[in-house]
């Protein structure tokens, strides 16, 4: 979806933006291309995604920087810098496919590793000591509010129970457990929604999801635009709620976001044909309003 991002984004050809999950800097190519005097800022928690990007923009020169932090911090951090009044910010949430097809991270259930699915591998809890030691009811209540569609109770009793007997260590002993549990309804669907609830666990998502969309409107200039791509429909509820008017008009002098169009967008079937991971992507942009005093 770069062609839509950008097009949403970019109105001003030497502005300011902000990529806040660079990934391997596709998007952030895009943006730069079409703002051909313009400045970018990357940020990715994962440091193979950062040194990906810093190579896929070194062409760019002093217009792209690219750093390594969680986005949840992004608005501190681009105050610190002095980067202000920004024309646009990308979020692309989820998961890059590098890291996706990486054994070592353990992010797929297609591919044995140990059952890490950190975003940064440096800190935090491990996926497998997360199961080692969550009980029951969180568990279920972290796979119902993921995408998981198959009874979650069900789900994390198997889990428990095995865990009791043998190891939860790699990504195979997982998909062995749920194998066993589930049986024939252990589809690659459902694998891949358990795989993804614990994976937004492991890595407080929508905590920093909840946090950039709190903090990063302040970072944009007014006019200036908000994109997000999301994947999961609790992340898409969340963008929206942003740029729903609840209660009053805010007061003068203050803001609000502002859909640039109605609903989600989706990527062209030719574009999901291509990259199957695109299907599920939802598109919104919001523009920062600023409520003028009336005259
Ligand atoms: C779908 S990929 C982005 C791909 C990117 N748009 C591109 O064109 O290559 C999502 C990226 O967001 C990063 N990410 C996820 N959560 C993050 C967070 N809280 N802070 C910073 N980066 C995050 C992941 O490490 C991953 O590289």
């Amino acid at each position: 979806m770069i062609e839509e991002v950008t097009a949403a984004l970019v109105a001003n050809p030497c502005g300011r933006y902000a990529d806040l999950t660079v990934g391997e800097g596709g998007h952030a190519r895009g943006i730069l291309e079409a703002a051909p005097e313009g400045r970018l800022m990357g940020l990715d928690r994962d440091a193979e995604a950062v040194a990906a990007a810093r190579a896929a923009l070194a062409g760019f020169g002093e217009r792209a920087l690219v750093e390594r932090g969680d986005f949840a911090g992004a608005a501190e951090r681009l105050a610190e810098r002095g980067w202000r009044d920004l024309d646009g910010v990308l979020l692309d949430l989820g998961l890059r496919s590098g890291a996706l097809d990486d054994p070592a991270r353990g992010f797929s259930y297609r591919l044995d590793g140990p059952l890490d699915m950190r975003f940064d591998p440096s800190r935090g809890e491990t996926a497998a000591e997360l199961l080692a030691r969550i009980d029951g009811e969180t568990l279920a209540g972290l796979l119902a509010e993921g995408t998981t569609r198959a009874d979650p109770w069900r789900i994390a009793a198997g889990i428990l129970s095995w865990r009791e007997r043998r190891a939860l260590a790699r990504t195979s002993d997982l998909v062995a457990c749920l194998r066993a549990r589930l049986g024939r309804r252990a589809t690659p669907k459902l694998l891949g929604s358990v795989f993804a609830a614990l994976r937004m666990a492991v890595n407080l998502e929508m905590e920093a999801l909840d946090r950039v969309l709190e903090t990063i409107p302040a970072a944009l200039k007014p006019g200036g635009v908000l994109c997000v791509i999301s994947y999961q429909s609790q992340e898409d509820r969340r963008v929206k709620r942003l740029g729903r008017r609840a209660g009053p008009e805010p007061p003068p002098g203050d803001w609000r976001m502002e859909p640039l169009w109605k609903g989600p967008r989706r990527p062209a079937p030719e574009e999901a044909r291509r990259n199957p991971r695109a299907r599920s992507a939802r598109l919104r942009a919001l523009r920062r309003i600023l409520v003028r005093p009336p005259s």
